[in-house]
């Protein structure tokens, strides 16, 4: 994909205020601090257009990014950080099953796990979710810069046996550092947009 531009559209905290229009949308989705916003900048070759930090929680609203003004990609506030009140935590939940379950400009889900770890009992429900509502998922396992080859390959099968993926469900090994596995990602998200 050649990047003409990708702005900051808007931050959505319920869903009646998600963008009109009818482009196509792909959001990114998985735990707190696992690295959704660095592996959208790596996406569309910007340093800081979505706001990544090493405080988990940092985005906590529906953070829509035109890129190419032809499309939208999603950064979903992450899940599973106990820290917040629990106010706030519950407010998460419906938001992001709300944006997933009902909303028809979704055509796919980027659902970022990191490959240094096995996926979380969450990581695995947001999964079968995803399969149970037939909605076109590729898992993308990041951090891979922080392992060795061999590690990585290794934990690669870990990431694919607990979130049960079968022999046809994309896995990507991927790194907002070194951009291993952009390219791949890339084709998955323009077989969804096109
Ligand atoms: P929330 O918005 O809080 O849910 O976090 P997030 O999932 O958007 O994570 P974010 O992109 O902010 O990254 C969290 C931390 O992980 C930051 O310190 C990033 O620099 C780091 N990080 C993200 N991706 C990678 C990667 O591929 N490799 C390495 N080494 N660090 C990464
Ligand atoms: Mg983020």
């Amino acid at each position: 994909m050649n990047i003409v531009s990708a702005e900051f559209v808007k931050s959505v905290a319920d869903l009646q205020r998600c963008p009109a229009g009818g482009r196509p949308e792909v959001a990114l989705a998985g735990r707190s601090n696992v690295g959704k916003s660095s592996l959208l900048n790596c996406l569309v070759n910007r340093r800081n257009l979505a706001r990544t930090s090493n405080t988990p929680g940092r985005t906590r609203t529906l953070n829509f990014y035109l890129i190419n003004n032809r499309f939208y990609l999603v950064d979903l506030p992450g899940y599973g950080y106990a820290r917040v009140p629990e106010k706030m935590r519950v407010g998460w939940g419906p938001l992001i099953e709300g944006y997933l379950s009902r909303r028809p400009e979704l055509r796919g889900v980027i659902q970022i796990v990191d490959l240094r770890h096995p996926p979380t009992a969450q990581d695995v429900q947001l999964y079968q979710w995803l399969k149970h509502h037939h909605l076109p998922a590729v898992v993308v396992a990041t951090k891979a810069d922080k392992l060795s080859k061999s590690q990585g390959l290794r934990q690669l099968l870990v990431v694919r046996q607990t979130l049960g993926l079968t022999g046809d469900d994309p896995l990507i090994k991927f790194s907002a550092r070194t951009r291993e596995g952009r390219d791949e990602l890339w084709r998955v998200i323009e077989g969804w947009i096109n």
